[in-house]
């Protein structure tokens, strides 16, 4: 029998694959498709993976290496802004969902540059979760990754700090820090509670050293949620 813990990340990763099912059915023939980052993202790229064993054409614009090589390898075809600069659909996760406002706190993956590109570019921007990353105030359950220039870093998380945040470099697992796709740091910037995140993400945007911060202000068009209940659609 599963323990405690093991039936909880049962019934999440449950509800991840019923939201990665939902989102992946709003995909249609020839369209450009942003393809995000994470463990709810991928399950949505194996949908699709599906979809196109069974005929749908559409190109994908993954925003990490590790989507790119998942999209790869189950046959879906990648392509980039050079040919293609505007995304009809980007489908995302999330770490938090602000309920109000649907603005959001991205990048635990470590994705967040590109995924922001990739959602900035797109005409429709759908952010699937289960119903654990909803809140009412973004900063509830996760400190804001703020992916920032390797040269520098120390003053630049000084300078984080300084509005009001506590900063922890990111490490993998061998402890040295965690390097991004773009060649970056992340440092965790945990600035409790927020009752007005677009100002702190502006104030960060003013940083000089930060590359971009996980907040994702004014762009999510829709939210699908899944939970006990199933999915529900959350729109802005
Ligand atoms: C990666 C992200 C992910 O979308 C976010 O961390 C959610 O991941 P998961 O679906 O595994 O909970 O922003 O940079």
């Amino acid at each position: 029998m599963a323990s405690g813990n093991g039936v909880m990340t049962d019934q999440a990763d449950r509800q991840k694959q019923a939201v990665a099912v939902a989102a992946a059915a709003l995909v249609e023939n020839g369209m450009v498709v942003g393809l995000g980052t994470g463990s709810t993202a991928a399950y949505m790229i194996e949908v699709l993976g599906q979809r196109w064993a069974e005929g749908l054409r559409f190109v994908g614009i993954p925003t990490s290496e590790r989507s790119a090589e998942q999209a790869r390898a189950l046959g879906i075809e990648l392509v980039t802004f050079a040919t293609h600069p505007v995304i009809d659909l980007a489908i995302d996760g999330a770490d938090e969902v602000e309920r109000g406002t649907l603005d959001l706190i991205k990048g635990l993956g470590g994705a967040l540059f590109r995924e922001k590109i990739v959602a900035a570019a797109a005409k429709r921007f759908v952010v699937v979760a289960d119903a654990s990353k909803l809140v009412d105030h973004l900063g509830t359950r996760t400190a804001v990754p703020v992916e920032v220039t390797p040269f520098g870093w120390e003053r630049t998380a000084y300078q984080i700090e300084a509005l009001g945040a506590t900063t922890v470099p990111r490490r993998d697992r061998t402890g040295s820090f965690f390097v991004t796709d773009g060649g970056n740091y992340i440092l965790d910037s945990n600035f409790g509670v927020m009752d007005d995140p677009p100002r702190v993400a502006r104030e960060l945007r003013e940083v000089v050293g930060v590359v971009e911060s996980g907040f994702f202000i004014g762009r999510t068009s829709e939210v699908l949620i899944a939970g006990a209940d199933g999915v529900t659609r959350m729109v802005r």
